[in-house]
């Protein structure tokens, strides 16, 4: 926790903590934003994993009616401040298991075309068992070309020790492969219990052989508010996956588009979180802009209801400082391993290195950070750092902020030191 505030204090250049406030939103003013972002969150799930931590509810049809109805209401309050159509990059249904709602992907996009037009495209994430040609056909029609599919592992033994069911999930992503969409991604967790060098070296070439065009390797992490019946393997094992996931994709030419994620060369990525500025709607759903991070509330009756007097449903507003945006952004540039230059000057109106240039002539020293003409990129061992800090942010950031907010709808307050 101490090195999480020792390492914000440094970068912000002030002991300032992050503070989210329950503060109504009465306009999000997000009409200038550049490389606009959308996500949809959609909360539900047949059975619920021990292991995950995100806002989810076992589904039920007519909940399932009336969260749409709040949804299409919620895009329409935030749309209705634009004067004109807006050019978003990209739009991403996430969760929970999306598919539980496939029938309305299309009116829920139809909506959102009123306000915006999407520009690179639409992505979906899938539970293995949702693959099916009915499921794609859908998927298709609503101009989805982006699919992510939650395998976790291949392996038997794997999968039941963190209570998934096991099947040949290989055959779903071929099935998959077939509608040609332009990002087949496949999560796997490493440093799961009982899992191998080779077991995690199988998994990511069954992905790959089966027609995956991307996968996204996340270390297991254990939330203090799930309930994992076993614990993931040690922090020095996951060190020792990580440098198997990278050895293997180096030597059969993958690209690695993040610190956990591998593409095949010259394919689109799939990414929802790697970007400058998204609105996120329904429960859970964060909006990231210039000033200001806010996110929803966790519970789907407070969200209904909120909606249902006309309101926007957020639950707690942090309004940057520009040292604040400033190391948001370059965290998650970071997780993508680079940082663009020019980019960088174009967002915040001045060069990083006159922001940074002893921390930037320190990450060279230390051999963390290299730089050429366009960018500043993460080194292998920059890489391997940014893994410990994301999982001890992801520790003592996420986690509290999910846990308090599974718990009370509308919280006052939450400081992140
Ligand atoms: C919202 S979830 C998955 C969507 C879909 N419902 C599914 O189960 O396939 C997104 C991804 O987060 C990853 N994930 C979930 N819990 C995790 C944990 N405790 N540690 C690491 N990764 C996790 C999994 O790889 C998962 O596929
Ligand atoms: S991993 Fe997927 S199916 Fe399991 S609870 Fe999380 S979102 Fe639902």
């Amino acid at each position: 926790m101490i090195s999480t505030s020792l390492l914000r204090i440094f970068l912000t250049g002030s002991f300032r903590p992050f503070v989210f406030g329950n503060i109504p939103t009465k306009s999000l003013d997000y009409q200038n934003e550049k490389q606009l972002g959308l996500y949809i969150h959609i909360p539900f799930c047949l059975s619920l994993c021990s292991f995950c931590p995100y806002c989810k509810v076992i589904y039920n049809k007519n909940t399932a009616i009336e969260y749409k109805e709040a949804l299409l209401r919620e895009i329409d309050l935030v749309g209705s401040e634009l004067t004109e159509k807006k050019e978003v990059t990209s739009l991403y249904f996430g969760g929970g298991t999306p598919s539980l709602m496939i029938d309305d992907l299309f009116d829920i996009v139809t909506v959102l075309q009123k306000y915006f037009r999407i520009k690179n495209g639409i992505g979906i994430e899938l539970h293995p068992n949702d693959v099916s040609d009915k499921n794609l056909t859908l998927l298709k029609n609503a101009g989805v070309n982006m699919i992510s599919i939650g395998v976790q592992s291949f392996d038997r033994n794997c999968l039941s020790l963190i209570g998934r069911a096991y099947d040949d999930f290989s055959k779903k992503i071929r099935i998959a492969e077939q509608y040609e969409f332009d990002v087949i991604d496949v999560d796997l967790i490493f440093a799961l219990p009982g899992q191998t060098e080779e077991i995690l070296l199988s998994d990511i070439e069954t992905a790959f052989s089966s027609g995956a065009t991307q996968i996204s390797t996340y270390p297991f992490i254990d939330f203090t508010f799930s309930n994992n019946k076993y614990k993931p393997l040690s922090e020095k094992y996951k060190k020792r996956l990580l440098e198997v996931i990278n050895r293997y994709c180096i030597a059969t030419d993958k690209e690695r588009t993040s610190v956990w994620t591998f593409t095949l060369k010259n394919t689109q990525q799939y990414s929802s979180v790697t970007r400058d500025n998204f609105l996120g709607f329904g429960v859970s759903a964060t909006t990231l802009l210039h000033k200001q991070f806010k996110i929803n509330t966790f519970s789907i009756k407070a969200y209904i209801e909120r909606i249902k007097m006309n309101r926007l449903p957020t639950s707690l507003t942090l309004h940057f400082s520009f040292r604040q945006r400033i190391v948001y952004y370059l965290f998650w540039r970071f997780y993508g391993t680079k940082i663009n230059k020019i980019q960088f000057r174009n967002f915040f109106g001045i060069d990083l290195y006159k922001i940074y240039p002893f921390e930037l002539f320190l990450g060279k020293i230390v051999g963390l950070i290299k730089e050429d003409e366009t960018n500043y990129f993460l080194t292998e061992k920059g890489i391997y750092y940014y893994h410990l800090i994301e999982q001890k942010y992801t520790n003592a950031y996420i986690d509290k902020m999910w846990n308090i907010s599974r718990n009370v709808d509308f919280p006052e307050k939450i400081v992140l030191r």
